[in-house]
């Protein structure tokens, strides 16, 4: 199964991927991490968008498109994925559709996480993660069983991402409205466009999530 996962910064789209790759199996492919791991590793691509990314606008197309492109020709790829965070822009589900076009895949739905935007800066900016394994918290909604001590692997390290600033939240808000609400119509033209309500708490979500899909399979 395919899937888009499509809302807005802090909607919850990597918590819910995390949790249907889990359950289900399906790759999370998250634009993000990868941009963020290139921003680590200090590539070039890295160089030139942590730049952007730190002003909460959007990366080139073209740089997103190709690292997509790459990620979703891999083996593991083959068995399933969730897009978090990608395509972002018409021209990037355009150029989605026709890579999949080309390796015989198809997209079984693009779910909506409908939050509206005044609680969205607290989710952002209560949210950090684990330095070994990746897992997200945050502050108030999802703190771990032992306080410092990672759920899942263990880990006492813990990181905040740069742009996870009240300052920087309100452009990527527009970014969003500007650039990516538009693939709603896009999407619900060609009949897959599903809706969860992300305001839910994060089981509830989940339980929306699971009903889609099986509705799906
Ligand atoms: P990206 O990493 O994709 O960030 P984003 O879209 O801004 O989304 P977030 O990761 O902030 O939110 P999320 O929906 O994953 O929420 P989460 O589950 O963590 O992109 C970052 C930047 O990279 C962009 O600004 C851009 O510059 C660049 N970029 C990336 N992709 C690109 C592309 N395709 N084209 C161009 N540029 C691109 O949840 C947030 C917090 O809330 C967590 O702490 C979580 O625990 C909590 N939470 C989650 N669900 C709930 C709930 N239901 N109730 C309460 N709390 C909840
Ligand atoms: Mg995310
Ligand atoms: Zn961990």
């Amino acid at each position: 199964m395919n899937l888009i996962l499509l809302g807005p910064p802090g909607a919850g789209k990597g918590t819910q991927a995390q949790r249907l790759e889990q359950k289900h199996g399906l790759i999370q492919l998250s634009t993000g991490d990868m941009l963020r791991a290139a921003v680590a590793a200090g590539s070039e691509i890295g160089r030139e968008a942590k730049a952007i990314m730190d002003r909460g606008e959007l990366v080139s197309d073209a740089v997103v498109v190709s690292i997509i492109s790459d990620r979703i020709g891999q083996d593991d790829a083959r068995s399933g994925f969730i897009l978090d965070g990608f395509p972002r822009t018409v021209a990037q589900a355009e150029a989605l559709d026709h890579m999949l076009n080309e390796r015989g895949l198809k997209l079984n739905a693009v779910i909506e996480m409908k939050v509206v935007d005044d609680i969205l800066v607290e989710r952002i900016t209560g949210r950090y993660s684990c330095g070994k394994c990746g897992f997200g918290y945050h502050d108030r909604f999802l703190l771990p069983k032992v306080a410092g001590v990672c759920d899942k692997c263990g880990g006492t390290e813990f990181k905040r991402r740069a742009d996870d600033k009240a300052e920087t939240v309100s452009s990527r808000l527009a970014a969003y409205h500007a650039q990516t609400a538009p693939l709603l119509p896009y999407y619900q033209a060609r009949g897959v466009l599903r809706a969860v309500d992300g305001m839910a708490d994060i089981d509830e979500v989940s339980q929306q999530l699971e009903g889609i899909l099986g509705q799906l399979a």
